[in-house]
């Protein structure tokens, strides 16, 4: 079986107070950012990408908003210049792939993002791209599973010889986070959402409630009895 690598996680947001947080946990090996996440802040976008880029070591995506091929390229190279960590992210669409070989021809990271298809990662089976985000969660609101998809996608990756890296995106829930990791995504972006009803799990609250209300017993009615 072939040796996997440890799961690196990315932080999907564009709330600067969210990456602060979630550093702490060590949950933040980079972070993605798009349109929406952008948007939701009420920020001055470029701002905010340059602030979180201070704040975090690792690759940030910044996303390209422009359609027109000629402007989608001039903005890819705009955003690769606001800080050595920057990768652009090009929507997967039709001009995101001529975007693509081109920026890539000029060294710039890229995340290609908005796949829904194994098969669409295809088109960029000669280009230089260093994430292909495969979402998850997204296609699920719609009743559609891509849960079998992933370790497809993967396998596609890797007869293909593609040197860049599977990024599960849309991460809604524990066991989409599950199956991203062991259908061996070697990046998951997950929101800050995800990550805290994951971590204050129902079951782990509870149980904490109970042990704490039987300790306060003993401590009543066992005056002195200490751990
Ligand atoms: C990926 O990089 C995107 O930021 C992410 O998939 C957004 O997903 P969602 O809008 O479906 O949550």
């Amino acid at each position: 079986m072939e040796q996997m690598k440890k799961t690196k996680f990315f932080l999907d947001t564009a709330s600067l107070d969210e990456i602060l947080y979630w550093k702490k946990f060590d949950l933040v090996d980079g972070v993605t950012t798009n349109p929406k996440l952008l948007s939701d802040q009420n920020c001055e976008p470029l701002k905010r990408v340059k602030e979180i880029c201070k704040n975090v070591t690792g690759p940030v995506s910044a996303q390209i908003t422009e359609t027109d091929e000629k402007n989608m390229i001039e903005q890819g190279i705009m955003l690769s210049k606001i800080s050595k960590n920057i990768v652009v992210k090009i929507p997967l669409i039709e001009n995101g792939v001529s975007v693509a070989k081109t920026l890539a021809k000029k060294k710039i990271r890229l995340n290609i993002t908005l796949g829904f298809d194994p098969s669409q990662v295809l088109f960029f089976r000669n280009i230089d791209i260093s994430y292909f985000s495969f979402i998850v969660g997204r296609v699920e609101d719609f009743g559609v599973s891509n849960r079998e998809n992933i370790s497809k996608l993967k396998q596609i990756i890797n007869i293909n010889k593609m040197k860049c890296e599977l990024l599960c995106a849309s991460i809604r829930n524990t066991e989409q986070l599950i199956v991203s990791i062991i259908s061996g995504s070697e990046i998951i972006t997950v929101p800050p959402k995800t990550w805290k009803s994951i971590l204050n799990n129902k079951f782990s609250l509870d149980g904490q409630k109970d042990f704490l209300n039987s300790w306060i017993d003993l401590k009543k009615n066992k005056k002195g009895y200490t751990l």
